[in-house]
């Protein structure tokens, strides 16, 4: 371990995570690494979570405020949350035991655009941070920090914290070393310059985090894994579903506007992108690009079989088995991929110059294309926006592709109004469902609605559509967005009080 940590006067604050533990204290705000699943630290929030939970039981109550890069796992969210630790979370989470509190109300959510969160802390939104507790891979004999398997909002919280804790952990590979490029040219308008990156492999930055050592209150080693769970191999739905992208994207070739090297990629998290992921290696496509957020398996296998030649993001979320395939593999990897700020790879200014072609999943679309990738019914939080406005909004294509229904056939995924909308139907290009596609690029409204009726929707549902449809069409309020607006939203008050959105 001494290996890692190069920097004399840093070994000298190694200490316990317990006793690191103990210089946070309740009603702080803590910013910590981590990004889907990658880069967090393991051993100090286990352990202040463990003096939470004396506290409360000392009738205490211990509760801190939490901002990541996104989600985290277990060891973090979870820890924290099963002692009701968080009184405030930000930005993006996945975790059960976080959800669950979240959707009882006693959690405060804050589900901002990832690129939003590192400016907001600039500006001063969310206060002062008084500690960050940052995983490294290690630490260089000037101080400067080896960062890990995710990027994410590091050098935000590096600059911004009072105090900092870092992690050191061992078993992050030594090969990451290199592979980071943290870009610290930005600034608060109104003194903002043009971010001078012009392709998905430019290298704007250093590959190392900065940090003042006088703030480093405390050197924790570890030696613990990132926890991903395995993907299930793509089903059929999911198969279909990349299936018609793949028709698309062909078609969008013969048509010219696109090249056989497409756009620089952005792929969404969860296992129907990387089915597309898996989809478009068997597409015949060689040398294409990713500036996206994370490198998922589905990344590794389109890197080795020359499909990508290189990827851009933020953050690794990978499974064993993929974690497996990166260190057997590192150095070929180590060529091909780059790590850069959260704030760099969701950056709307890039995201428009480079005209990334956006795929992510939703919850559901309404049948005008406004979409719905956060809440159930539209009161109950899943995950949170993660990146997929900053790319949909400013992306060159932006696709969402979701299964046409879920809970085995109780929800349709296209409904007359979405209960809840993250993306507008301004910004939404194309719905891809196991059905078809709908390419809404030109449509007015009635006109996107005829198409995704008949594209996306799921047989068992279609003819309620579009009786809806033709009823609003002719008794609406107004004409251009027709809607019974005692009936919009009458699917999902049907599956909540029966748990399906089929009638009785
Ligand atoms: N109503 C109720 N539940 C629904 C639903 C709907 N309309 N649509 C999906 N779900 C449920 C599924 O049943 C599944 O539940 P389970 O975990 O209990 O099995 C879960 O949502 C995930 O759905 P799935 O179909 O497996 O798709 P996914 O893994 O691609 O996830 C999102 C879909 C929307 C939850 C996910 O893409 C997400 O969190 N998106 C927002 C963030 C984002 O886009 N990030 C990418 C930018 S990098």
């Amino acid at each position: 371990m001494q290996q890692r940590i190069l920097d004399p006067r840093l070994r000298e604050r190694l200490m316990t995570a317990e006793q690191a533990a103990e210089l946070i204290q309740p009603g702080m705000t803590v910013a910590m690494s981590g990004f889907t699943g990658a880069g967090y630290p393991k051993a100090v929030p286990q352990a202040l979570a463990a003096r939470m939970e004396q506290a409360s039981g000392e009738g205490h109550p211990f509760r801190i405020k939490v901002l990541t890069g996104a989600s985290t796992a277990p060891e973090l969210d979870g820890a924290l949350a099963r002692v009701e630790g968080m009184e405030l979370r930000l930005p993006y989470q996945s975790d059960p035991n976080v959800r669950e509190r979240i959707n009882a109300g006693t959690l405060n959510y804050i589900d901002i655009h990832l690129s939003h969160v590192a400016q907001h802390t600039w500006f001063g939104f969310f206060g002062d941070i008084d500690v960050a507790v940052i995983e490294v891979a290690g630490i260089r004999e000037d101080g400067r920090l080896v960062p890990s398997s995710s990027v994410g909002n590091n050098k935000t919280w590096l600059d911004q914290a009072d105090k900092v804790i870092i992690e050191v952990n061992r078993w992050q590979p030594a090969a990451l070393d290199g592979m980071h490029d943290i870009y610290y040219g930005t600034a608060l308008p109104p003194h903002r310059q043009p971010i001078p990156l012009t392709a998905p492999d430019d290298r704007i930055g250093e590959p190392y985090l900065k940090v003042d050592p006088a703030k480093i209150i405390a050197v924790v080693e570890t030696d613990a894994p990132d926890r991903n769970s395995a993907f299930s191999p793509p089903d059929e739905a999911s198969q279909q579903i990349a299936g018609h992208l793949l028709d698309f994207l062909d078609h969008e070739i013969k048509r010219g506007r696109l090249t056989d090297k497409l756009l620089p990629l952005q792929s969404g998290v969860g296992n129907i992108a990387n089915a597309v992921l898996a989809g478009l290696s068997q597409g015949g496509y060689k040398g294409l690009a990713a500036y996206t957020e994370v490198i998922q398996d589905g990344m590794l296998e389109l890197l080795k079989n020359g499909t990508l030649r290189m990827a851009s993001a933020t953050s690794f979320s990978l499974s064993p088995a993929g974690i497996e395939e990166f260190n057997a593999n590192v150095d070929f990897y180590s060529k091909r991929i780059l790590l850069r700020p959260q704030e760099i790879s969701n950056h709307p200014e890039i995201i428009r110059r480079l005209g990334c072609i956006a795929m992510n999943g939703m919850i559901e679309a309404d049948i005008y294309g406004n979409v719905n990738s956060t809440h159930i019914a539209g009161s109950r939080i899943m995950n949170g926006i993660g990146g997929s406005g900053d790319f949909t909004r400013n992306g060159y294509l932006s696709v969402f592709l979701s299964p046409s229904t879920a809970k085995g056939g109780k929800i349709s995924g296209i409904v007359p109004m979405a209960s809840h909308v993250d993306h507008t139907e301004h910004d939404t290009m194309v719905i891809v469902t196991e059905q078809g596609l709908a390419d809404l690029r030109g449509l007015a409204p009635k006109q996107r609605a005829r198409l995704i009726i008949e594209r996306c929707a799921h047989p068992d549902y279609k003819p309620m559509l579009q009786d809806y449809f033709d009823r609003a069409s002719r008794e609406s309020y107004g004409k251009h967005t027709p809607h019974l607006l005692d009936e919009a939203l009458s699917w999902h008050r049907r599956f909540v009080e029966t748990g399906t959105m089929r009638p009785g």
